[in-house]
């Protein structure tokens, strides 16, 4: 009797694994279901972080976009939009792009190529600088790329957060974690920027007062286009934005066509802006390459020409000294905090 209790018992025991085990499998098999998804198969899913950074042949392209590419590849659910103004795709460029394998898509004037890890398609749209634009001194360069990644951008994301990052900055992959935050338009300092070599909001007690920005020019939101992000929803609701071809005016043009949105609707990331996340870096521009002589025509030089210069060196432009914040104008603001990080 005895026994026969106990082999119940183990039977039992048995029976209700075997249960366990089946909702188990069954929970797991209905993953993909939002129910089971949300109440039972807790994932945490990050918002989307699209990066839109236009790009141009030059000697220190590949440079940049190497040290961009592995910081980009420390974020988690990023999207790397890396747009070529160029009439076909750099080989080069598409090949660090695959070594890197950042989730990116890689588009250009004439073909606009999406990688997505597993899957590849293709159709036709220009982020090529318009001709009239092309012979001018002063071009407003990485406009029409910018451009094409927000119609990227209307076309293909729902939510999530977009950020314009030129090739040449310096990022903190903190920066992208801040921009993760944005529901509709967020802004933060900006490091070696203006001659105050910082421009950022001025907040005090958690409020936007103003900005501190080398360069006003009258402006209404004088910030540097690495200093604010958008939400995916937000730009939904804005079908009229868009970048403008007037040189010194493309980030305020843009932050006026999300219009309506004023100063008082910025969210303010970055520890309320007392932290430098990102930096105005510029690299140093460098000549052309120079023809290799014929004598060397048999040498590993034919194939380091084909790549960009003999030499590939790339230097930070030095910046000046800033200028002195005015501590009694700017007391208890983020300026104290962020004068400690400027030289
Ligand atoms: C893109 O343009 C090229 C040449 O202009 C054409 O051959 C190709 O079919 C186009 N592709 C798409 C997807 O429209
Ligand atoms: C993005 O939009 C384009 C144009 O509508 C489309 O061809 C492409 O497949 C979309 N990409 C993704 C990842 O949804
Ligand atoms: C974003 O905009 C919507 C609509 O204007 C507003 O209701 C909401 O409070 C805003 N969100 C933030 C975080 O500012
Ligand atoms: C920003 O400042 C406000 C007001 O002082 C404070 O309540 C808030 O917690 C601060 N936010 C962050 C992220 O530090
Ligand atoms: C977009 O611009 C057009 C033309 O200027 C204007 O009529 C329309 O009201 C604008 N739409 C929005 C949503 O602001
Ligand atoms: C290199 O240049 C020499 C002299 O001009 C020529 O004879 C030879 O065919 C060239 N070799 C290659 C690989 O181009």
């Amino acid at each position: 009797m005895k026994v026969l209790n106990r082999f119940h018992k183990f039977g039992f025991g048995i029976v209700f694994g075997f249960l366990i085990g089946f909702l188990w499998s069954l929970i797991y098999s209905y993953e993909g279901t939002s129910f089971f998804h949300e109440t039972l198969v807790k994932k945490e899913v990050l918002p989307q972080v699209y990066v839109i950074t236009p790009t141009y042949r030059r000697q220190e392209q590949l440079a940049d976009l190497t040290r961009l590419g592995y910081t980009l590849k420390h974020v988690p659910n990023l999207l790397w939009l890396l747009i070529e103004d160029s009439d076909s795709l750099n080989p080069l460029v598409a090949d660090l792009l695959k070594k890197i394998n950042v989730p990116f898509v890689h588009l250009n004037g004439k073909v606009l190529s999406i990688l997505i890890p597993n899957s590849l398609s293709f159709s036709n749209i220009s982020a090529r600088i318009p001709e009239e634009y092309q012979k001018k001194k002063g071009k407003p360069r990485g406009v029409s790329n910018r451009n094409l990644g927000l119609e990227w951008i209307k076309k293909n994301a729902t939510d999530g957060a977009f950020y314009f990052a030129d090739d040449d900055n310096t990022y903190d992959p903190e920066l992208f974690e801040e921009i993760r935050k944005t529901v509709n338009v967020s802004m933060f300092p900006v490091g070696v920027c203006t001659p105050y070599q910082v421009s950022s909001p001025i907040v005090r007690d958690g409020k936007i007062i103003g900005f501190y920005d080398g360069w006003k020019a009258g402006r209404k939101f004088p910030v540097d286009m690495a200093g604010f992000a958008v939400g995916g929803k937000f730009l939904l609701s804005r079908p009229n934005a868009t970048m403008s071809f007037v040189m010194g005016k493309e980030e305020e043009d843009f932050l006026r066509s999300l219009d309506p949105f004023e100063i008082s609707d910025i969210e303010l990331l970055a520890s309320n802006c007392t932290k430098i996340l990102v930096w105005h870096t510029r690299t140093q521009k460098n000549a052309e390459a120079p023809a290799i002589d014929v004598k060397y025509n048999d040498t590993n030089l034919v194939e380091l020409r084909k790549i960009l210069v003999l030499v590939w060196h790339t230097q930070t432009v030095k910046t000046e000294k800033s200028k002195q914040i005015d501590h009694e104008k700017y007391g208890n603001t983020n300026l104290e905090q962020l004068a400690k990080l400027i030289v």
